[in-house]
């Protein structure tokens, strides 16, 4: 097993800088996520933590060793691709076999340590098989297998279940944590899926052009968000943003003008900065809204656009007076009756609204969730 450790980490392709100056430390035996958009950074830097990139400057270390300057093959790690990249001429068994093979190591280990990754990752039965004769499942299985049989102190994942459908995402899934659990080694885990890093991550590292904007486990994240970038980006439906104006703050509560004229009130921490005058954003969760058939506490009037039905609960999207922004809502499955254009009021929650600065930055807040 081994700690990571990423000290001012840049990354330059010629003139073009894609990572400025990642710091970030994994602990030993912990799984690490990465995530964010396409093309923000994750598979170069996770490529410089497997040595397949050099580093332009800053400090890698692996398990306390600097690690810039070490080989890859001496790096005591193992990656998995998207791509399985299989040899399609060998036996599942060779292809696992293979490293083993090609390290000198004798017959009898060789075969103690496919049979063990077989078990584990429950492939005893396909070890005579090509990969042309296995699913797509079963082949992220066999190049899960491949890494596993190597004992690395260090596994790097890079999107690995991107091509598999979505029934077997979640299967596996579940298997990569179980594998976690029982071999409790270091992993990092890249995906661009706000879904799989929320399940998979002890901690997730959000990423967006080229640095990190916020570290944190998935509950740390999901109701402390740094920013409004990473608190849009987890969560589905997407956390509404709605322009709002600070007009009058007691000691722990803002009073906020929306757009179409109406008021209300969102805890705010006693000793954020918000002041009367200042723009901001106000972000709210589906989740934490209320559909009232009459005007109540903190309510405003909104205008029912459309409305999904999922069977269990319904997603109705509304908007202010005058405007064309959605505010989404997650409502009993009932609501699904609700009529395009139909008047309601909504209820918004004093105490789990965030706020945000116009630079994006979070006010402390005193959001409460469970
Ligand atoms: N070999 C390369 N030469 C130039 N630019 C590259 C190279 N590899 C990646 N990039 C750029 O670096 C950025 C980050 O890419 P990447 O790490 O693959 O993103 P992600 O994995 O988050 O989708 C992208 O803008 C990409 O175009
Ligand atoms: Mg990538």
């Amino acid at each position: 097993m081994a700690s990571v450790s990423l000290r001012q980490i840049v990354k330059h392709y010629d003139k073009t800088a894609v990572l400025h100056g990642i710091d970030l430390d994994i602990a030993d035996g912990e799984l690490m996520v990465f995530v964010g958009p396409s093309g923000c950074g994750k598979s170069t830097l996770l490529r410089m933590i497997a040595g397949l990139e050099n580093i332009s400057s800053g400090d890698l270390h692996i398990g306390g060793v600097r690690a810039n300057d070490i080989a890859p093959a001496q790096r005591k790690l193992a990656m998995v691709f998207q791509s399985y990249a299989l040899y399609p001429h060998m036996t599942v068994y060779d292809n696992m076999a293979f490293a083993l093979k090609l390290a000198g190591q004798k017959t009898p280990a060789i075969d103690a340590a496919v049979q063990r990754a077989a078990d584990t990752l429950q492939i005893s039965q396909l070890l005579q098989r090509k990969p042309s004769e296995l699913s797509g499942g079963q082949r992220q299985r066999v190049a899960i297998g491949r890494a596993i049989v190597r004992t690395p102190e260090l596994f790097l994942f890079d999107e690995p279940l991107s091509n598999l459908d979505a029934s077997l995402r979640v299967q596996m899934r579940v298997e990569i944590s179980r594998l976690h659990r029982e071999l409790q080694t270091t992993m990092i885990y890249v995906t661009h899926d706000q879904v799989e890093a929320m399940t998979l991550g002890q901690r997730i590292a959000v990423f967006n052009g080229g640095r990190i904007e916020q570290v944190g486990t998935p509950h740390q994240l999901y109701n402390h968000p740094a920013n409004l970038f990473v608190a849009g980006f987890l969560g589905t439906p997407k956390m509404n943003f709605i322009s709002a104006e600070v007009i009058s703050r007691s000691a722990d509560q803002l009073n906020l003008l929306l757009p179409g004229g109406a008021i209300v009130a969102v805890a705010c921490a006693a000793g954020s900065s918000a002041s009367s005058g200042d723009r901001v954003t106000l972000g709210v969760r589906a989740e934490h809204l209320r559909l009232l058939p009459g005007a109540d506490d903190n309510t405003v009037e909104v205008c029912i656009g459309h409305i999904e039905y999922l069977g269990d609960q319904s997603i109705v999207y509304a908007s202010l007076d005058g405007r064309s922004e959605l505010i989404a809502i997650r409502a009993p499955a009932a609501a699904a009756t609700l009529q395009a254009g139909q008047r309601c009021h909504l209820q918004l929650p004093v105490l789990q609204c965030h706020i945000f600065d116009r630079s994006g930055l979070a006010l402390t807040s005193t959001v409460r969730h469970a």
